[in-house]
């Protein structure tokens, strides 16, 4: 350790010489958050544009999430599902009565609840729709985000998140994303099974196709039998100003793929959630999880999930949002190439000759006290917790305004 070194420099240093280097941060180092705000080690406040990848829709330390964590932490923790636990019952029911479907199948993190669709769909697809042995297709769409295992990169098309980790798993086919006309030509495949989509790609960038693409897509799905699958593990839970970004279109997944703020951003809790006759094709020990759908998990979903009608945070995400674009819309800034978004899900495209400008711009706000991060190069996602009001919004979209003049330089 240097002694001239910040705080924050000494445990970036730590980080980095024992923890694999997997992630490129921000270089700041957090250790307090509580709604909007999160704090860092030499207390230093800053406005939260991220929201764990859209985990913490609720805001930081939710108080009553975290009632209902220590509460529950304090009686049982986990059971595995080699027993019952009263608390998966209830939880089951309550999810799928919130959501309107026969059953849930609970995992933890987002990339296992999509791995769980996609088990899901292939069976599906041999059990009902009579497959041939070993032939299922899913269809995938270009730039997605589903995660990070071997069978989810298989159908990535980002290099960076493939390279070097061949060989791929077979199954999938790829075809642009908004593009109907692609998805009626992939249907023709009788071997197709499911058709798996983001309602707005959030990683690529908050990419928020043509109004009408995911009913059209439903509907073509409906008439080829094939499932609709709808990851909305970003999109979902009141992010984009309805509860699932498919109530934007009236559209009612087949099998509906939820994570992150499940949880209330507190610890990994994912679920797939869907009708018998897809479900039921899945009999014991053909699937699951060590702590898919413990105790502890159940007791915070639950809560988590209330919170967000108690708190109509659907409704703040749709109108702060509406708001924050707008101001965006008013800073007139040259450096704006677009701002794109529904309610609390938004983007801006910096035009900058420096390939190094949205870096450098989330740099400058995290001196102003506004942490986000860029996206593929020249993106920045701005999605603050859900309960941001407008004097907040405020506040950030002049901190935005101020870090832009980092660019004139
Ligand atoms: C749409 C979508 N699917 C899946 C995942 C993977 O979730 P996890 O990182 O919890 O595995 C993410 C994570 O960003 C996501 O945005």
């Amino acid at each position: 350790m240097v002694m001239h070194q910040t705080l924050t420099e000494q445990y970036i240093e730590r980080e980095e010489k024992y923890n694999a280097h997997n992630y490129h941060p921000l270089p700041v180092m957090l250790e307090k958050g509580a709604g909007v705000y999160v704090w860092d080690v030499e207390g230093k406040k800053y406005f939260d544009f991220l929201s764990g990848y859209s985990a913490v829709n609720h805001g930081h330390c939710h108080p009553r999430v975290v009632a209902a964590l220590t509460e529950q932490a304090q009686k049982l923790t986990l059971t595995s599902r080699a027993f019952h636990s009263r608390l998966l019952g209830e939880y089951a029911e309550f999810i799928t009565q919130y959501f309107g479907y026969d059953k849930v199948l609970p995992m933890n993190t987002g990339v296992e609840a999509v791995e769980t669709a996609l088990k899901l769909a292939r069976k599906w697809g041999y059990t009902k729709k009579g497959i041939a042995e070993n032939k299922a297709v899913v269809i995938v769409c270009g730039e997605n985000f589903h995660g990070r295992t071997i069978n989810v990169i298989s159908f990535s098309t980002d290099e960076s998140a493939k390279a070097g980790f061949g060989p791929f798993t077979p199954g999938y086919e790829i075809i642009p994303y908004n593009d109907v006309t692609a998805l009626a030509l992939a249907l023709k495949n009788e071997h197709v099974c499911g058709f798996l989509v983001e309602p707005i790609q959030g990683e690529a960038g908050v990419m928020v196709p043509d109004d009408g693409y995911l009913k059209t897509c439903f509907e073509m799905c409906k008439a080829a039998n094939v499932l609709f699958i709808a990851d909305e593990i970003q999109t979902g839970l009141a992010r984009t100003g309805k509860m699932l970004a498919c109530d934007h279109e009236d559209v009612k997944p087949d099998i509906l793929v939820l994570g992150k703020a499940l949880s209330g951003g507190t610890l990994p809790v994912s679920a797939v959630l869907c009708n018998d006759d897809i479900m039921l094709n899945i009999k014991p020990g053909q699937h699951g999880s060590t702590y898919g759908g413990n105790p502890l998990a159940c007791a915070i979903a639950i809560t988590a999930l209330q919170i967000l009608k108690d708190e109509h945070l659907c409704e703040n995400a749709e109108e702060m949002g509406t708001y924050f674009r707008q101001q965006l819309a008013e800073l007139n800034s040259p450096f704006i190439k677009i701002i794109r978004g529904k309610g609390l899900l938004n983007a801006i495209v910096i035009e900058h000759e420096d390939k190094e400008a949205a870096w450098n711009l989330c740099i400058e706000m995290m001196h102003n006290g506004l942490i986000a991060k860029p996206t593929h190069g020249d993106k920045i996602r701005f999605a603050p917790p859900l309960l941001i009001g407008k004097t907040e919004i405020d506040e950030c979209v002049a901190i935005i305004a101020k870090s832009m003049a980092v660019l004139q330089s």
